[in-house]
């Protein structure tokens, strides 16, 4: 027993409704050929025509779209967040070799700033890359010190010393403006990991 037998009959079926439709068009317009003209093969080349061009435009312009979206996600994912500028309380009043607490860029986001003895400011985000306990400054040993798990970081670079955090610091950008005031204005995520 044949079971495409009933899927045949609707495509005959379909395709001599088809036929028929076309003839009876034809049939009504037949009278009013000689005063206007018109071909309806002649209408069936131009409609395809246009459906061709339709479908091209619309590849393109589906390319287009993709292409762009795609050159913007590179450029996002090369460039840093924007980052507020914000006034470090206190700064400059901090003495050589000591350190301050303060948020940037966000209020929950702890970071420390250290005054070295040259006059230099350097700040990073408080955060360990190893499991993020808080690192505190240790001015005899001059160096950024974790207390879980013993690790050490170069103050003036925010790089792993020893222990086992995997990468450096946050670092926190500053700018030192008129009347000695320091300023946050951009944070960087602190380098490659680590190689073993
Ligand atoms: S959390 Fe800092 S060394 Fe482990």
């Amino acid at each position: 027993m044949n079971s495409k037998q009933p899927e045949q009959t609707l495509t005959n079926t379909t395709a001599s409704d088809a036929l028929s439709d076309e003839r009876d068009v034809r049939r009504a317009v037949a009278p009013h050929q000689h005063d206007f003209p018109y071909e309806r093969g002649e209408e069936a080349q131009v409609t395809r025509r246009e459906f061709c061009n339709f479908l091209a435009l619309t590849s393109t312009t589906l390319f287009v779209s993709a292409a762009g979206l795609a050159g913007k996600a590179a450029l996002d994912a090369r460039s840093e967040p924007a980052h507020p500028q914000k006034r470090i309380e206190g700064a400059g009043r901090l003495a050589p070799g000591s350190s301050l607490n303060f948020h940037y860029p966000n209020e929950g986001d702890t970071a420390i700033l250290v005054r070295v003895s040259d006059g230099e400011y350097y700040a990073y985000g408080q955060k360990c890359t190893h499991l993020a306990c808080p690192v505190y400054f240790e001015p005899l040993r001059q160096r950024f010190e974790c207390p879980c798990h013993e690790g050490g970081f170069d103050m003036r670079t925010g790089n792993v010393l020893y222990g086992p955090p995997p990468r450096p610091l946050d670092q926190i950008i500053l700018e030192v403006r008129e009347g000695g005031e320091v300023w946050a204005v951009g944070r960087k995520a602190g380098g490659h990991e680590r190689s073993a």
